[in-house]
């Protein structure tokens, strides 16, 4: 999936106008960052992670892995969504460690806060001022039917706030602060991904065009959604939190989980085909033990020879020789609060870059010119 183009400008960019518009005041930053901005034109990227729980391996294989694969060709701005989080989570005693652990875990991951914006969504005032100018284009029909909004309701049917319902009016302001083209998110996220192109086009139509339309992006294949352990939906930072494997989770607790995974007595026929919580196992699979290894099973399950006692036991060493490292990464990171503040800072200044450039054109383009 990708965003529109007419002669190679991305649609809704003026052509000869670049994405990383610089003003000369930001002489803060590292001469070697401000230097891939001014190198030719990037494309840009932008995505969030709400701080409401550890991160699991969805989050992990639907969004950060390709913000670290992105991060060397591409100019990138990944946040971490506070404000989001109040929409479910109000109370804001913890805020700040799960803000910190969010980051950290980013980082652990894999992502250089020196090569990207890597800041949190309530420094960034100026999504709020976009935020409502793009809540006078959204309807309240159309966010009703939200499939997120319609689960929270359900969820918490004493606190259908307003934030909830107007949730991905701010995720799409989230978005084209920075003008960003690619979204790399799981599937999870595909319809706020539609929302957010409606947004962007009404805005451009009405007012000129400022935005290119954002797209879901995993590298043109399908966008990725991790399931839970016991073959019911999807890994969730919140719910479900024995069938979720969660990049905190220590070693034993990994193995816990996963020999608990739903299974069965296996096969009777040759080649049939795989039940869902079956298949989810291979799906895990997949993501951290290696080919041969995914064949032989498979083939075991095709000749109806397959173990699932032999098969769950693999997976359970790989998902902690996978999760592992990144725990232990992540205890080192946090217990350096001086460094993520530094990151948070810096990641903010980046941020406010692109993001004042955008406003100045906004503020144009809808006439906000009086003096
Ligand atoms: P959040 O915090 O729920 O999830 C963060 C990212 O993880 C992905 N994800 C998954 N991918 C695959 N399988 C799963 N089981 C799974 N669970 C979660 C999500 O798709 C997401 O990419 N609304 C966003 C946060 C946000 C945002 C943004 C994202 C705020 N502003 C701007 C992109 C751009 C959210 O709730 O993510």
């Amino acid at each position: 999936m990708v965003a529109g183009k007419s002669n190679g400008v991305p649609k809704g960019q003026r052509a000869g106008e670049s994405q990383s518009s610089m003003p000369a005041d930001h002489c803060q930053l590292p001469i070697h960052y401000l230097r891939r901005l001014m190198e030719k034109k990037k494309q840009i990227v932008m995505s969030g992670i709400r701080p409401t729980g550890f991160l699991h391996l969805g989050n992990y294989f639907g969004a950060v892995r390709n913000y670290v694969r992105m991060q060397e060709e591409y100019e990138c701005y990944f946040m971490v969504a506070d404000l989001h989080s109040l929409t479910t989570h109000p109370d804001t005693t913890e805020l700040k460690t799960n803000v910190h652990r969010v980051l950290a875990e980013n980082i652990a991951c894999g992502l250089n806060p020196d090569k990207v914006a890597l800041y949190c969504q309530s420094h960034l005032h100026e999504t709020c001022e976009l935020y409502l100018y793009l809540n006078m284009l959204a309807y309240k029909g159309e966010l009703e039917k939200t499939t997120t909004f319609k689960d929270k309701v359900r969820q918490q049917p004493d606190n259908v706030n307003a934030g909830l319902l107007t949730y991905p009016v701010l995720q799409t302001a989230d978005i084209i602060i920075h003008r960003a083209l690619y979204v790399p998110v799981g599937k999870d996220q595909e319809q706020h991904l539609e929302m957010a192109r409606n947004f962007v086009n009404r805005f451009n139509h009405r007012y000129g065009q400022i935005f290119p339309e954002p797209a879901a992006y995993n590298f043109g294949e399908k966008l990725v959604k991790v399931p839970s352990l016991d073959g019911s939906g999807k890994m969730s930072k919140s719910e479900n939190q024995f069938a979720t494997l969660y990049l905190n989770d220590d070693d034993e607790l990994i193995r816990k989980k996963v020999m608990r995974a739903r299974t069965d007595s296996g096969p009777t026929a040759t080649n049939s085909a795989k039940p869902d919580y079956i298949e989810n196992l291979f799906s895990l699979m997949n993501l951290v033990s290696n080919e041969g290894i995914v064949k032989k099973f498979d083939e075991d399950f095709n000749n109806c020879t397959i173990r699932y006692g032999d098969m769950k036991k693999q997976l359970a060493e790989d998902m902690v020789r996978f999760i592992s490292p990144i725990r232990e990464k992540v205890k080192s990171i946090l217990s350096n609060e001086k460094y993520l503040k530094e990151v948070m800072e810096k990641g903010a200044e980046k941020a406010r870059i692109s993001a004042d450039a955008t406003m100045k054109l906004v503020r144009e383009a809808m006439r906000f010119n009086y003096f």
